[in-house]
């Protein structure tokens, strides 16, 4: 099949791309490389591809004449902007690509009749939620401008399938940990963020006690789930989780025992400090909001995946242990080489 993967260059997009490629499907890669990185295409020490598109999914030039030479099957749509603080420092830039830039993509799948469109959203948009663990039916709208995004996204693509009948899968992904998690942007995912400290022998700063609990998933149980859905020619929305929870603690002596750092403590810092390396949401008259931030560090979170099973047979298959060796083992090959 002729496969579109946006965000290709990034974490989770550049490994779907290459198990996509592995089966043999005619994969092309888009990326504009506000986060992704070239690295992320090698695998078995080489460059799976050599054609990836450097461009913005907002360049709908660009795409209408992509989609219009490539007759896509599918597009899978991976890129957006994800680190929660930069999205709420540039509202306008996160609404312009993570909502705008996926109406331009839908509006082309429709154009050009695009058999499938599968949106990567989040888990984070249950972040009001307070049953748990959470279904895909009920969402209390968020606060924070990263979700509001995402859901926003979600509401376009019903949107465009109440309007045109085009199957859609929406995914809301837990927290995804493995390869190519990336440590070195300037607020990385907590795990990418812990094995960081400990490869430059810093203690990792947690906030609050590090006892709240999160639900993560291993990135080839999402890919393999991404790649079942494809038989589903509906609207549906799937959840992406474990269904199970782990403090941050608990992830954090897990690495530290992996990378042989036990000897390295963890400190604690306050909530108000979570986003400090983005000094501007404090800024008076309007600093952000201290109640909202304690939220989204206390908070809870755990997805049922009941429905992923029911419909697509379809249980994650690593486990926390296994799943953070080789992301420790991976993270610590690419710490290693940029320091060089
Ligand atoms: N990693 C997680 O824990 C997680 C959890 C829930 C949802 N998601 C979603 O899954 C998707 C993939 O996440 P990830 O962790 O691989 O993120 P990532 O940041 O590693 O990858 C996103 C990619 O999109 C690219 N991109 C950003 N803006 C673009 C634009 N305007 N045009 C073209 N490319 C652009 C970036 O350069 C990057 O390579 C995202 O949409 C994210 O919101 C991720």
């Amino acid at each position: 099949m002729n496969i579109l993967v946006t965000g290709a260059a990034g974490f989770i997009s550049s490994q779907l791309s290459y198990k996509l490629y592995k089966e043999g499907h005619n994969v092309s890669l888009l990326d504009n490389f506000s986060y992704g990185y070239e690295d992320n295409l090698i695998f078995d020490d080489k460059t799976f591809t050599d054609e990836i598109y450097r461009k913005d999914i907002r360049d709908s030039e660009f795409l209408d004449n992509l989609f219009k030479e490539k007759k896509f099957d599918i597009v899978y749509h991976f890129a957006g902007i994800t680190p929660l603080p930069d999205c709420q420092n540039n509202p306008a830039l996160a609404v312009d690509v993570n909502v705008r830039g996926t109406v331009i993509l839908l509006e082309l799948v429709r154009k050009y009749g695009v058999k499938k469109f599968i949106f990567a959203s989040t888990s984070a948009v249950y972040e009001n939620n307070n049953d748990f663990p959470s279904v895909e039916n009920k969402v209390e709208k968020p606060s924070l401008i990263y979700p509001s995004t995402k859901y926003t996204a979600e509401q376009f693509c019903k949107a465009f399938y109440d309007a045109y009948n085009i199957p859609i899968t929406i995914f809301r992904f837990a927290n995804v940990y493995g390869p190519h998690i990336d440590c070195l942007r300037t607020q990385p995912p907590v795990m990418g963020y812990i094995i960081r400290e400990l490869f430059n022998n810093r203690s990792p700063v947690l906030h609050s006690t590090g006892n709240q609990e999160r639900d993560f998933i291993y990135v080839s149980d999402l890919i393999d789930l991404a790649i079942l859905v494809l038989k589903n020619d509906r609207y549906d929305i799937v959840n992406v989780s474990t269904g199970k929870t782990i403090t941050i603690n608990k992830i954090t002596e897990i690495i530290k025992e992996k990378m042989k750092k036990t000897n390295i403590d963890t400190k604690y810092a306050d909530v108000s400090h979570y986003w400090v390396n983005y000094p501007e949401l404090y800024e008076e008259p309007y600093p952000i909001n201290n109640k909202l931030m304690e939220h989204e560090v206390l908070k809870y979170t755990c997805l049922s995946n009941e429905h992923a099973f029911k419909n697509y047979g379809w249980k994650p298959k690593v486990s926390i242990e296994e799943g953070i060796q080789k992301t420790v083992d991976f993270s610590v090959k690419v710490l290693s080489n940029t320091l060089k």
